[in-house]
């Protein structure tokens, strides 16, 4: 029998399963890691961690049928800065996607008028570029070392196979991509002072671009280029065609819409990048889902806390701003910052908890509101898409019925499809998605709640433009 190995290279965590064509997992293997935060804001990882996680991962899922791994491909958190030197060493920790250092150089491409034309998407802190531009004007010797520039999961997947690559999904979220005409984009190369050169090769998520290295002990294995997380969870999800809607609660919370062609609407605050199937997507995201779920239950509670209902739904007069680590969509803001609002001496931990749960699926809504979409269903995946009080205020809050897989889901399921496909199980993306994701419906919409939630989401609404100001005061005077 072939199997499929795909792997997730997350921002805690690096997950792999081990799959057959009908979709059966064979067996899974997680190895955490640390971020690190060098300074408020500042979100780095050592590449070096990475590798020693999907090394690990390959050797425990492969184990007793090394000979039968057919094919390995890798998903991963977009836009993180891999900076290579002449003989392809690491030149400085990776900066990753919800690293906020880069707000001025973020203004200055924003303020150039071209990007939503030469790219497709305006700038964001989170994005590969603006952090080039910071690396150039705040590290010159490390800019000068720099041959190569590529993403995470780019850099497993070279240190795999040997072959320096990456795919659309994940090459959209750079910045440096002509994304509807899916090529390096001369211009910004030459605005970020690289020289195209320096980045991978381009491929579509689902096709072959070498073969596993001899030291991997896989004599069988081809490597497919494998796809952005969310375009991953996407395939894992069987989130293909337009009018579908996949939501994430991973560290970071997504909303992502499928489209046939190229979004019209580019230089809004949602992004318009590549699909893993050859097609398009629009996508919101919010810089913290669920790991303000684990700030709060770990850091702050000490425990793990699912004593709150929805009984409360948006009655508690307790909101949550989940801006942790400042927010991507749709306020482009790195100096905003989480917060509790309307504590009294009554409010208790499970107000607390059930606002921290709104104030994420509110965030969400105002990717959503800020596109001008209407959801009237969507599939949920992530840590938290387990939890039938997240599923149901995610629903409640959006006013969609929530869908879930049946069995695997997320990044690292995808990527074991997108390997499959490569290797020729399946004719097409679709093809493999559709014979083997089931999904189920978990949560309808309830027309009490969400109405109670459109009045919650009222006052939501108002908090982030009230504190604006002392966001951005705050943050002058820190520096
Ligand atoms: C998407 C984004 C995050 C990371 C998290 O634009 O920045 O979802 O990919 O892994």
């Amino acid at each position: 029998m072939n199997y499929y190995i795909g792997i997730d290279l997350g921002t805690s965590s690096c997950k792999g399963i081990i799959a057959d064509k009908t979709g059966k997992i064979h067996g899974s293997h997680t190895v955490k890691y640390d971020v690190r935060y060098p300074e408020p804001g500042f979100s780095e990882q050592d590449p070096e961690d990475w590798l020693r996680a999907a090394r690990e991962i390959i050797d425990v899922l492969s184990e007793g049928r090394k000979d039968d791994v057919a094919g390995v491909a890798v998903a991963g958190q977009m836009h993180g800065l891999v900076m290579l030197g002449e003989n392809d060493e690491v030149i400085r920790p990776a900066i990753l996607w919800n690293d906020g250092r880069s707000a001025k150089q973020t203004d200055y491409l924003n303020s150039l008028d071209v990007l939503p034309e030469l790219t497709g998407n305006i700038a964001f802190a989170g994005f590969t570029a603006p952090k080039i531009l910071w690396v150039r004007d705040n590290e010159p010797e490390n800019f000068a070392k720099t041959r190569k520039i590529c993403l995470p999961k780019d850099y497993v997947a070279y240190k795999l196979s040997g072959v320096f690559s990456s795919e659309y999904s994940d090459a959209a979220g750079m910045l440096l991509l002509d994304t509807k005409n899916k090529k390096w984009s001369p211009k910004m190369c030459s605005i970020c002072g690289i020289s195209e050169d320096m980045l991978p090769a381009l491929y579509e998520s689902y096709e072959i671009t070498g073969k596993l290295k001899e030291e991997f002990g896989l004599p069988n294995a081809y490597l497919c280029a494998g796809a952005g997380d969310n375009a991953g969870a996407a395939v894992g999800t069987n989130t293909l065609h337009e009018g579908d809607c996949s939501i994430s609660l991973g560290t970071s919370g997504t909303v992502f819409l499928p489209c046939d062609n190229f979004p019209a609407a580019s230089g809004t605050a949602l992004h318009n990048f590549c699909h893993a199937n050859g097609r398009f997507h629009m996508m919101g995201c919010i810089l913290s889902a669920s790991s303000c779920d684990e700030w709060w239950t770990k850091r702050i509670l000490d425990t793990g806390f699912d004593r709150f209902t929805t009984e409360q739904a948006a009655k508690t007069g307790v909101y949550f701003l989940p801006y942790m680590m400042g927010e991507r969509c749709p306020h482009n803001d790195v100096n905003a910052r989480g917060a509790f609002i309307g504590l009294t001496p009554s409010t208790t931990r499970e107000d607390m908890s059930l606002a921290l749960c709104e104030g994420v699926a509110y965030a969400l809504r105002d990717c959503v509101e800020a596109g001008g979409v209407k959801i009237k269903k969507a599939t949920l995946s992530g840590g938290a898409a387990k939890s039938v009080l997240w599923q149901t205020v995610v629903a409640n809050v959006l006013g969609a019925d929530i869908y879930v897989t049946e069995t695997e889901q997320g990044p690292s399921f995808g990527a074991a499809l997108l390997a499959m496909t490569g290797c020729g199980e399946y004719a097409t993306v679709e093809e493999a998605a559709g014979a083997t994701v089931k999904k189920r419906l978990a949560v309808k919409s309830d027309p009490s709640l969400a109405a109670a939630y459109n009045r919650g989401y009222a006052s939501f609404k108002k908090l982030y433009p009230a504190l604006k100001n002392f966001f951005r005061e705050e943050a002058k005077a820190s520096r």
